[in-house]
């Protein structure tokens, strides 16, 4: 009800608002990084395996889309990430040495429960769960959890759990890569330092509604949009592309900016509006010419950029800036922004932005 809403809108506004204290949360009680936060069996686990296979829906798809960056760039092993629905209609070769991960706010996303299932018939036994709800199937189903303590999320569009879900991934990347002789103290005690600086970075961002309510406006009257990113930030392109869709209605598709010539740039006229994430890091130089590609065929673009990224407004280039460069954990913190503008663009067009049409909460059914 209205009471529970306060000064927000919608639950989908609230719970975007609520992430700081929603990460605050899900590190809360976290003094050092140790196996045991998924698990009594984790050192075992984490020391027989040598490969992780993710497994998830949608948005959580994107969160374990993240992750393989992070645990191929810090743990050194290897990730593949499926589609559920996909992975458990498909022939795949099992390794009994993986572990399995699967992603779910829900807990009980049929087609995620079903993947789980068809690993472990395949002889994949070693079953872990990032979720959000403890009471879940999924929970029950796994051998290993770590509970996202998001809180209930009530709005169809994921935000906060996201977010959770990608802390409790970098987690599981540090332990990984702690059990698997691959880290330092230092570096794990810096990392740690970095995820509880989290909430007080993400509320900085949160302070950028204004511009981006002023850069909603704008996109209301689209029908198209492209988001761009590179590396770890591409799967944020994806989820900054599907919450537009979700709750906007406004078709969006995201690309690794280097595919751009190999297809999509070919959409490219003054009235496409190219979403772009530009953090500082060593494919900067690259994203910029993609950028121009866009430029030169009159594409709009609007760009999330770090501070010292150097790109600044111009003609058909509008810019907003990140306040904070944030290294490995940049793909939280670019997530935010993406969220406001297509809840606010939303609200502009007046949708239902907290039940958009045809879609449901968690998908229990095929
Ligand atoms: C996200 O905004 C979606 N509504 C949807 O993609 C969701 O992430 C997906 O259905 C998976 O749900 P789960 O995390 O509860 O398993």
């Amino acid at each position: 009800g209205a009471a529970e809403l306060g000064p927000y809108r919608h639950y989908m506004q609230k719970e975007i608002f609520e992430q700081p204290r929603a990460v605050g949360d899900t590190l809360q009680d976290i003094d050092s990084i140790t196996p045991e936060l998924f698990g009594n069996e984790a050192y075992r686990i984490f020391n027989d395996i040598d490969n992780v296979l993710i497994l998830a829906c949608g948005t959580s798809s994107y969160a374990g889309m993240t992750a393989k960056y992070w645990i191929e760039s810090i743990a050194k092993i290897p990730v593949n990430v499926e589609i559920a629905s996909e992975y458990r209609y498909r022939d795949s070769v099992p390794n009994p040495k993986t572990l399995v991960v699967t992603i779910s706010q829900s807990g009980e996303t049929a087609d995620t429960l079903a993947a789980l299932k068809h690993a472990r018939s395949l002889g994949m036994e070693n079953t872990l769960t990032i979720c959000n709800v403890q009471t879940s199937a999924m929970v029950r189903e796994c051998k290993l959890s770590f509970i996202t303590r998001a809180g209930v999320e009530i709005g169809v569009a994921s935000t906060k759990a996201f977010t959770t879900q990608l802390v409790g991934l970098f987690l599981l990347t540090l332990a990984l890569a702690q059990v698997k002789g691959r880290i330092s103290e230092e570096q794990e005690a810096d990392y740690l330092r970095q995820l509880r600086h989290l909430p007080t970075a993400i509320s900085a961002v949160l302070a950028l509604e204004p511009q981006i309510m002023a850069w909603a406006d704008r996109f209301a009257s689209k029908e198209n949009a492209l988001f761009l990113g590179r590396g770890m930030h591409y799967p944020i392109a994806l989820e900054g592309a599907l919450k537009l869709k979700e709750i906007s209605y406004i078709h969006a598709e995201a690309y690794p900016a280097g595919e751009l010539k190999h297809g999509p740039l070919a959409l490219v006229t003054e009235h496409m509006p190219v979403v772009t994430i530009a953090p500082k890091d060593e494919l900067l130089e690259k994203l910029k010419s993609n950028m121009q590609e866009v430029r030169a065929r009159g594409g709009e673009l609007y760009v999330f950029a770090d501070n010292d990224s150097k790109i600044a407004n111009s003609e058909g280039m509008h810019v907003i800036r990140m306040p904070e460069h944030y290294g490995k954990l940049s793909p939280i913190l670019h997530t935010i922004p993406l969220q406001l503008l297509s809840y606010h663009t939303a609200c502009a067009r007046g949708t239902d932005v907290d039940k958009p049409r045809n879609l449901a909460k968690s998908v229990t059914v095929e």
